[in-house]
């Protein structure tokens, strides 16, 4: 069981209870940081949040919405040891945690609808990061850089 932390703005709100749903239909918990309503919010905020709770622990992966998925995936990206990305695929939701241990994953509310959400949020939750397995340690290593870059603003 992962505590699974959900944020969107106004423009992901339509798609939320579809991913909450998903979320609990997987066997895991949703901790909700809203938004609660389809007036105008910043999605920075959200984000924010939802970055935050999975950086320091509270939440083991997050889910970010907005209206297309970028704008939640670029803030969240800002908080160090945040690894998000949109993934509108079920091969994405899988790989980007298999191998580039994708923490949060992004959707566009304005791109897909919940049939899809009940097909991406389970590949998301079901993938491991497969780093630490012999004969993959070439991802460690591309996410080790990822990490450097972070730190250091350069790769090595
Ligand atoms: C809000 O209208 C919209 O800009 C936002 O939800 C998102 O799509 C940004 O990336």
């Amino acid at each position: 069981m992962m505590r699974i932390a959900i944020g969107t703005d106004h423009g992901g709100f339509p798609l939320k209870e579809a991913v909450a749903r998903a979320v609990k239909a997987a066997g895991h918990t949703v901790l909700d940081y809203g938004t609660d309503s389809l007036e105008s919010v910043d999605y920075p905020d959200y984000a924010w949040q939802v970055g935050k709770a999975v950086q320091e622990g509270q939440a083991d992966r997050g889910i970010l919405l907005c209206g297309s998925g970028i704008g939640v995936a670029i803030a969240a990206n800002k908080i160090p040891g945040v690894y998000a990305s949109i993934a509108h695929n079920v091969y994405a939701a899988r790989q980007g945690v298999e191998h580039d241990a994708m923490n949060i994953l992004c959707l566009g509310a304005r791109v897909i609808g919940p049939a899809l959400v009940d097909d991406i949020v389970p590949a998301f939750l079901d993938a491991e990061f497969t780093g630490h397995q012999p004969g993959s340690e070439r991802h460690l290593r591309r996410v080790n850089k990822i990490r450097t870059i972070e730190e250091k603003e350069e790769p090595a």
